[in-house]
């Protein structure tokens, strides 16, 4: 089996990482992730204090292996999810939207990793100096709040900006994706959208079935012209964002209309008027199944892709 530096950073045993989810992500899917081997992550997004309390508890009931936390920086509980995790120090930290500069040292003193997600040159090399462990490097094919490089791009990039280990993420479905990060320099993969489908994902089955039923062009991106690009599967209200965008409503009251929208769809399965974050790789999504066989496949399939690539080099 590929083993990876991710495996002995992360003590995981195959170089996985399930994205922190905001909504989606809870202690259900994490806890199955990483005791398949991957390094699951709670997505603490904007929830209170208290669901992350949660979900960390359930977590820790249902496994002992390693697992993480994203922490959204613009969370308006910001500093209480801090406070958190450096009472309650979990393995890593994922960290989206922003520089977790300022929490860095002390996250590393409990033990915690940093890995922040990054989506170009520019902010990982910013970001290199607070003495981050890792970075993610999230390309715009994946689901949820995207940067402009597709991660074929941006991968290799940031791997040759920087001296640490570099994980791949967006628009990864198999052990394909997986040995093609590798062979842009990474040390492992993120994935979001699969496990969107896995079992123990706790989403309304409404909400899978929508992204199963979608295929590699049914998602859109929202709020480009607010700055705050979002991919997400086409319904009602990416078509209400793009009439507004398309007729120069003011970037406030778009962004307005987003408020709430995702938990609307994770929790209430509201896949008309919801935001349902997915990501480019959804053609590929044909059935709902355990992160244990999602694991086992992207690593046999890794496998027989090796095996392919050796035959085809002569
Ligand atoms: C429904 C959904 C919610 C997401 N929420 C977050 C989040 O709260 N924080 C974050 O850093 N990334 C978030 N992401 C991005 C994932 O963590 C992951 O990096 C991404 O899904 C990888 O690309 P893929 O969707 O092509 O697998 C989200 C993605 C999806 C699909």
């Amino acid at each position: 089996m590929i083993r990876t530096a991710l495996c002995d950073l992360l003590d995981i045993e195959y170089p996985i990482i399930q994205g922190g989810m905001a909504w989606v992500a809870t202690g259900e899917l994490v806890a199955a992730v990483s005791e398949a081997g991957g390094l699951g992550v709670i997505g603490s997004g904007a929830a209170p204090p208290d669901w992350l309390r949660e979900q960390l508890h359930k977590t820790r009931k249902l496994t002992n292996k390693p697992f993480g936390v994203n922490v959204m920086l613009l969370s308006p509980y910001l500093a209480e999810i801090m406070a958190i995790l450096l009472a309650e120090p979990v393995a890593v930290v994922t960290t989206g939207a922003g520089n977790p500069g300022k929490y860095v040292t002390a996250l590393r003193e409990v033990g915690t990793k940093v890995i922040p997600v990054v989506s170009s040159v520019a902010l990982a090399k910013r970001l290199v100096r607070s003495g981050v462990d890792a970075f993610i490097a999230e390309g715009m094919e994946s689901g949820g709040h995207i940067g402009e490089l597709t991660t074929m791009a941006l991968v290799p990039q940031v791997v040759d900006a920087v001296d640490i280990p570099v994980i791949a993420a967006g628009g990864i479905y198999d052990g394909r994706g997986l040995v093609a990060a590798l062979a842009l320099g990474a040390v492992g993969i993120q994935m979001g959208t699969r496990f969107m489908c896995a079992e123990e994902c706790t989403i309304p089955m409404r909400v899978k079935e929508f992204v199963i039923r979608a295929k590699d062009r049914d998602t859109t991106i929202s709020g480009t012209t607010t700055g705050h690009p979002v991919r997400c599967l086409r319904n009602k209200l990416t078509r209400k964002f793009d009439e507004m965008e398309k007729s120069g409503t003011p970037p406030e009251e778009i962004d307005d209309l987003g408020v709430g929208s995702l938990r609307l769809a994770m929790v209430e399965g509201d896949i008309e008027n919801g935001t349902v974050m997915a990501g480019q790789v959804c053609g590929m999504v044909k059935k709902v199944q355990p992160s244990r066989e999602i694991i086992m496949d992207i690593m046999n399939s890794a496998e027989s892709t090796l095996s392919r690539l050796n035959n085809q080099v002569v």
